[in-house]
């Protein structure tokens, strides 16, 4: 999958942002909770432990169930109560050993009762059995609010442990950290989408003009040198747009100037061919004048033959070079390339050696007219089947076969042969103007094919193992007026 360096910029800030966010809040929820925790307990255990001072064990041993009414009980009862007012606690009783009620600031607990809610704090009174104070954890009580409870010993008039006195007092503190971490979680919400949306500028900034630049480099690719990309910023973005144009500029001035050689090239070569073809068509008219002038001479006719045969393919070879440097102009109209290649196959019947050559054309009849000069793709296709079939020794097969491209508004067209092949070497240079293998090759039949191809604003590749074959793949759109616009 393909991810947008833009989405890529953007969930990477905002993951950034909310994980620092909540490690942070985290941190500072833990550490108050735990620091208020440990001073709450500290002073809880410590109102226990004063409580408990103050209260004489020899008495609670008189307190029996059903005594309530008692005057000790009573008396006993307002001591709790007032200690609990003074400590700000919520409750304040007496357990003995075997955690049933002794006394209790509240009202409505008889002696003897069992205290439900001392399941879990049943290990911090053991340890207040043995003489140590010692604080629960929080929890929640009947009305929905925080707890804890605090346990300290109550000493006997001679010093052994007779009862616990237990304090209740709830836990304010874990109501406002609950209610932060409430606020921190909004806190966490607000910062993400803030972080989001500053995520998207920031990465805009960054990303849109690397974008651009993709874009502007995808345009030189495709030969449109000299694209310029809009740039306002002086950072380092802005450096590389700007020298992205003065590059894209040298681009295409450099471009200019090789076609401009090219062109002059051509039109010196072309000169030079064209001087040299008259003087080649004169002596071949005075060859025919001096074989009549010479008495018969059979020695003589041979040589006058053989000057005659060297200069008619030096005419040839000019002649062809003509035709490579100065193409005809493209008289198009629309072709049926099946045409095309039935008459090319029906020229070539000799080269095609009957019987030893197996032609096949594949799905080009169905194939849709193309807007093409019939005349060169005449020559284009003679080229490739004469190669194909001298590349071929003894029998083989040739393919003609025709593709549609519906999206590229074009047409492929491959020619395949069963024949020798080519080395890597000669598959890169095969379209190089003289490159030949052949003793009576000029190098300049694939050469020429390539420059018909592209003014007709084809293209042309080949593929080729050696000793299994050759492939030629053209792609010709199907109209020249639309590539153009493209
Ligand atoms: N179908 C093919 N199979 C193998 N080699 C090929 C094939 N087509 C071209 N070649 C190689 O590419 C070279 C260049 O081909 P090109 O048609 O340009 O010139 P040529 O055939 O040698 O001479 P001519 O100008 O007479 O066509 C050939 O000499 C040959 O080595
Ligand atoms: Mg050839």
């Amino acid at each position: 999958m393909k991810i947008r360096l833009q989405t890529k910029t953007t969930l990477t800030i905002a993951l950034l942002v909310v994980l620092v966010l909540t490690a942070s809040s985290y941190l500072f929820y833990d550490t108050a909770k735990r620091t208020l925790d440990a001073e709450m307990g500290k002073r809880l255990v410590a109102v226990a432990k004063t409580s408990a001072a103050q209260l004489n064990g020899s008495y609670l041993r008189a307190l029996q169930p059903g005594g309530e009414g008692t005057r000790l009980y009573r008396t006993l009862q307002k001591k709790l109560q007032s200690m609990r007012d003074a400590s700000e606690a919520q409750a304040m009783y007496v357990l003995d050993l075997e955690y049933k009620s002794l006394v209790d600031s509240r009202l409505e607990v008889p002696i003897g009762s069992q205290y439900h809610s001392l399941g879990e704090d049943r290990i911090h009174i053991d340890q207040a059995k043995r003489g140590i104070g010692a604080a629960s954890v929080a929890f929640h009580g009947k009305d929905d609010a925080f707890y804890r409870s605090a346990y300290a010993p109550i000493h006997g008039e001679r010093g052994g442990i007779v009862a616990i006195l237990a304090v209740d007092a709830s836990v304010l503190f874990l109501e406002s950290l609950a209610r932060m971490s409430r606020n921190m979680v909004l806190i966490g919400v607000v910062g993400m989408v803030f972080a989001v949306v500053l995520s998207i500028f920031l990465a805009r900034s960054i990303v849109v003009p690397i974008e651009r630049l993709s874009q502007a480099t995808q345009q030189i690719k495709a030969g449109a040198f000299g694209t310029q990309v809009e740039t306002r910023s002086k950072d380092e973005i802005g450096v590389l747009a700007t020298t992205f144009n003065e590059m894209s500029i040298a681009i295409q001035e450099r471009d200019q100037q090789v076609s401009r050689m090219a062109e002059e090239l051509r039109q010196l070569s072309a000169g030079l061919a064209h001087e040299v073809r008259n003087p080649l068509n004169g002596m071949r008219i005075f060859l025919g004048l001096l074989k009549r002038q010479i008495p018969a001479d059979p020695k003589a006719e041979q040589l006058i033959e053989q000057v005659d045969g060297e200069v008619q393919s030096l005419n040839q070879l000019v002649s062809e070079f003509l035709d490579f440097a100065r193409p005809t102009p493209l008289q198009t109209a629309a072709v049926d390339l099946s045409d095309v290649v039935a008459s090319v196959l029906a020229l070539l019947d000799a080269e095609l050696r009957a019987g030893t050559i197996e032609v096949q054309k594949v799905n080009l009849d169905t194939l849709p007219t193309i807007e093409a000069d019939a005349d060169q793709l005449k020559w284009m296709f003679t080229n490739l089947v004469k190669n194909a079939a001298q590349a071929i020794d003894r029998g083989g097969t040739i393919a003609v076969e025709g593709f549609v491209d519906v999206e590229a508004d074009a047409i492929r067209v491959e020619v395949r042969d069963s024949g020798v092949g080519m080395s890597p070497e000669t598959a890169e240079r095969a379209f190089i103007p003289f490159f030949t293998t052949k003793d009576k090759g000029t190098g300049l039949g694939l050469a020429i094919v390539k420059r018909l191809v592209e003014h007709h604003r084809g293209t042309i590749e080949c593929t080729s193992k050696q000793g299994a074959g050759t492939t030629f793949v053209l792609n010709l759109p199907t109209t020249m007026e639309r590539e153009r616009l493209a």
